[in-house]
């Protein structure tokens, strides 16, 4: 889909000063307004990754909409990854420091088992502390990364640096 990545571009916004001074907010919520972008959003992960994972772990809160979307499309289960204290039964947590504060994110320890292959789906790869946190706690299970999917990857924050490890793609890169 040669046009995407310019018509995903076109369709996000950027707001300045969000949510504290300094930061730009890259806002992808119109993307999820329009129904056909949002539907080749999905079938460009689907493409690439149909028949190499064995399930979807989405980022709360934005990667929840897209790995939904994606886990529903691929026919795969979906695992939550969640922030600190929302998910009830026995979880490992891993803390990391955010591009604005700190956070902890979580999975339930039997939410993925040994040697099954998850693909992980957020919406921006800024600093890669969000990614390299949820890459812990899934191979903490005895799953394996099998893939990252993203939208948009701020380059200049070089979140990427931190992947090498794993096989990592977005839409869009700015
Ligand atoms: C944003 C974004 C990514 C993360 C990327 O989420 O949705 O998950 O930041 O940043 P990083 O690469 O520097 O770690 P945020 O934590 O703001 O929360 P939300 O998805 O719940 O809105
Ligand atoms: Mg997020």
């Amino acid at each position: 889909d040669h046009g995407l990545a310019r018509d995903v571009l076109a369709g996000m916004r950027d707001i300045p000063d969000f949510p504290i001074n300094g930061v730009v907010f890259k806002d992808f919520t119109p993307l999820l307004l329009d129904p056909s972008l949002r539907d080749r959003i999905v079938a460009d992960t689907v493409h690439r990754r149909q028949g190499r994972v064995d399930v979807v772990a989405g980022i709360e809160a934005r990667g929840f909409i897209l790995g939904a979307m994606i886990a529903h499309a691929l026919g795969v289960g979906f695992v939550p990854v969640r922030k600190e204290g929302k998910l009830p039964s026995a979880v490992h947590s891993r803390s990391y420091a955010l591009e604005y504060g700190t956070a902890t994110l979580e999975i339930h320890q039997d939410a993925v088992s040994n040697g099954e292959r998850v693909l992980i789906v957020d919406d921006v790869l800024a600093t890669g502390g969000t990614l390299a946190a949820t890459c812990e706690l899934i191979e903490r299970c005895g799953a394996s990364v099998a893939a990252i999917e993203l939208v948009l990857e701020i380059g200049s924050l070089q979140g990427r640096d931190r992947l090498e490890r794993y096989d990592v793609s977005s839409i869009l890169t700015v």
